[in-house]
């Protein structure tokens, strides 16, 4: 099976095993078949992966569908979404239904149960604000499980999952919106966004309103998929103590920071990059994104090698210039 179509970096991948989950039911058996294989690969989107030219392991192709309101209590309505839903569609039903709470998290490529693996998040609010549990495939265990908020351990794009690759197959994620919504507009991009600070100004803002800004925004950035292979942000923006952040920011005009909750400071690993002059730059067959430096592209027949091989020159001149170690977001599959 040619994964190339699986992967929204497009990068050129091959794997011998490959089965679709299109039933819940199906999950006891396909763990039982997981086990002739070097491990079990589950594939949404693809769109936060760098697939190897060859994958060893059985590929699992997520596509259990179904949106639902599956309760309403006096502060909240949740919801479950099953895992192969694609994000967006997930995001943009339940603002046309009336159930605001995730429009700052539209135009996120990928399905529904990779969502919660690395906690999405954009524009200010992350997967976690929102996320009641998970409906899982437990593969040691061989049982059904359901993960609350805790059990998942979710971090800034960071959870168990990405921990315990292989463990859990995720089939359905609940989210809890709260009834007294409140829009969330603290994030540059959307206090700079003029149609949102004219609904501010009259204290009417809608939840479809920071929906479209939001798409807008995202589209003017970061690049199709479909048109450009990419994987959205290749690194995690670094966190760095506040010492080293003062240091930093008398060597450098315009850093751009940002001061965590617990005192350390979050650094924009896109300013780091394009400083290094890596934005619109590219080493073979991958690019550095013109209008972001953070994401990477494929320019055409790339592999995991020449995508990584950019990957670490990128790493190298940061470590160089600002003495940041800049880790990769995305999984990368071996
Ligand atoms: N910047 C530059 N040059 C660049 C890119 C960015 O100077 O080439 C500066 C921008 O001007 C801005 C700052 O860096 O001041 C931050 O840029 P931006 O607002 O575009 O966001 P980001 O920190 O680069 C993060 C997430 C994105 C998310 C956006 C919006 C990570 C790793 N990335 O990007 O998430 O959409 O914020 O919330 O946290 C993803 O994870 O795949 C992803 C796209």
């Amino acid at each position: 099976q040619d994964l190339r179509a699986f992967n929204t970096l497009g990068l050129a991948s091959h794997t011998h095993a490959f089965v679709e989950i299109d039933d819940a039911a199906q999950l006891p058996a396909l763990a039982q078949l997981a086990r002739e294989y070097p491990g079990l690969l589950v594939l949404g989107g693809g769109s936060n992966m760098v697939l190897p030219s060859q994958v060893n392991m059985l590929v699992a192709h997520m596509r259990l569908r179904g949106i639902r309101l599956l309760d309403t209590t006096a502060d909240h309505l949740l919801i479950e979404a099953a895992a192969g839903e694609r994000w967006h569609e997930v995001v943009a039903h339940t603002i046309a239904q009336g159930w605001p709470g995730l429009e700052n998290l539209a135009l996120i490529p990928g399905q529904t149960g990779a969502a919660p693996v690395q906690n999405i998040g954009a524009y200010g609010v992350e997967l976690k604000d929102r996320f009641d549990s998970v409906v899982a495939y437990d593969l040691h265990e061989e049982s059904w499980v359901e993960m609350d908020h805790a059990a998942c351990a979710f971090a800034y794009r960071d959870s168990i999952f990405k921990h315990h690759p292989g463990r859990w197959i995720i089939t359905a994620v609940r989210f809890r919106l709260p009834r007294a919504w409140a829009p969330v507009l603290d994030y540059p991009d959307l206090q700079r966004h003029s149609a949102l600070a004219a609904a501010r100004e009259a204290g009417n803002v809608t939840a479809q309103q920071i929906f479209d800004a939001v798409c807008e925004i995202r589209i003017r950035k970061l690049p199709d998929p479909a048109v450009l292979g990419n994987a959205g942000s290749f690194f995690k923006n670094p966190i760095v103590d506040a010492a080293t952040h003062i240091k930093l920011a008398a060597e450098h005009t315009g850093l751009v920071a940002y001061p965590q909750a617990d005192g350390n400071v979050k650094l924009a690993a896109g300013w780091l990059i394009d400083q290094c002059g890596w934005k619109g730059k590219a080493l073979g067959r991958a690019g550095v994104h013109a209008a972001q430096a953070l994401v990477l592209v494929n320019l055409g027949g790339s592999s995991a090698a020449d995508i990584m091989a950019l990957a670490r020159a990128i790493q190298a001149d940061v470590m160089t210039k600002f003495g940041v170690v800049l880790e990769p977001e995305p999984i990368v599959v071996t």
